[in-house]
């Protein structure tokens, strides 16, 4: 296969101070793409900031031949979002490439969690993407391309202990990638979202030192690279990726049970229950449309 290349294309990675942007953004880069390095430059828990960590990428771009810019605005606020854009657009002329990937972790057990622990993570995860992604949107309709990523993570899709706050973001991101496909299907706009594993300064305390050895960031760029490139044409799918393994996650559901809705009583649910719980025949669930016409035949 000829090398998939971003020549002419300007990529945006949030977050790309380090960690898996940083990976991100190194492969874009490599491949001709002229890359906004973002990063806030604040500690995990999104605490303080400095110029250094965008800066070091951007020189690690160009050292490599590579063509970036750095920029230091937080992704949680408009003119934040904003201004990340522009930077692009004032620096290369265009945004094709957003990969929403900026993060910060407040883990705490749900009993000890206070409101403000649970509002920066969805500061900083949802309404971060919200603000780049609505910047940007504009520019990529009226050039009819636009490639998108957002960045969950298996502590949504799953479920994590201690994470309430941040498995509830990263679960939002999921619903947000995917209407954004839907609308930007005829603008050939197209938004994917990961849910990596990989060694960076997030997972350093959870994961043993030789299982953060297997998982280079680079083991996780290689997907983003594809799903953002004009080849590919993958819009509003998940995908778990680490380690070199690569998953599609999709929906599914159960055959059910099915029952005049006049004579739904609660005993009926609890004779019928083993039925709406059993996945032996689950089926995989494409659309709104189609779920909601399964409700419609009972009617
Ligand atoms: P990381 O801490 O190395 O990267 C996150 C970067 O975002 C940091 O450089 C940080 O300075 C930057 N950042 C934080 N707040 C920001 C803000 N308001 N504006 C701009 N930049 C900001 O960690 P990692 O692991 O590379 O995380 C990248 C993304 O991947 C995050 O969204 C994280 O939640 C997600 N993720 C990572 C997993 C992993 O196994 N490493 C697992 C699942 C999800």
């Amino acid at each position: 296969m000829a090398d998939i290349r971003f020549d002419g294309k300007v990529a945006v990675v949030t977050g790309a101070g380090g960690g898996l942007g940083r990976s991100h953004a190194l492969l874009l880069a490599s491949r001709g793409a002229k890359v906004v390095v973002n990063d806030l430059g604040g500690a995990p828990d999104g605490t303080g900031e400095s110029k250094m960590m965008a800066d070091k990428v951007v020189d690690e771009i160009k050292a490599a031949g590579g063509e970036a810019v750095p920029n230091y605005d937080s992704v949680a606020t408009m003119e934040g979002g904003a201004n990340i854009i522009k930077t692009a657009v004032d620096s290369f002329g265009r945004i094709d490439i957003l990969i929403n990937n900026a993060g910060i972790l407040r883990d705490v057990s749900f009993m000890k969690m206070t409101e403000e622990s649970w509002d920066i993570i969805f500061s900083v995860h949802v309404k971060g993407a919200f603000c780049c992604t609505k910047a940007a949107w504009p520019i990529m309709r009226e050039q009819k391309f636009g490639r998108i990523i957002m960045t969950s993570s298996a502590a949504g899709i799953y479920g994590n202990f201690g994470q309430a706050n941040y498995s509830s973001a990263k679960m939002a991101l999921i619903g947000l990638g995917q209407t954004l496909a839907l609308e930007g299907k005829k603008y050939n706009i197209h938004a994917n979202t990961i849910a990596p594993i990989a060694d960076s300064r997030l997972t350093a305390t959870v994961l043993p030192e030789d299982i953060r050895k297997k998982l280079n960031p680079e083991y996780v760029s290689p997907l983003v690279g594809y799903l953002c490139s004009e080849q590919c044409e993958e819009t509003g799918g998940l995908f778990e990726v680490g380690a070199g393994a690569f998953f599609h996650l999709k929906w599914c559901r159960s055959a059910g049970a099915r029952m005049k809705p006049e004579e739904v009583t609660i005993e009926k649910v609890a004779e019928n229950f083993g039925k709406v719980v059993d996945m032996s025949d689950a089926k995989i669930m494409g659309s709104i449309q189609e779920s909601t016409m399964s409700f419609m035949e009972n009617v």
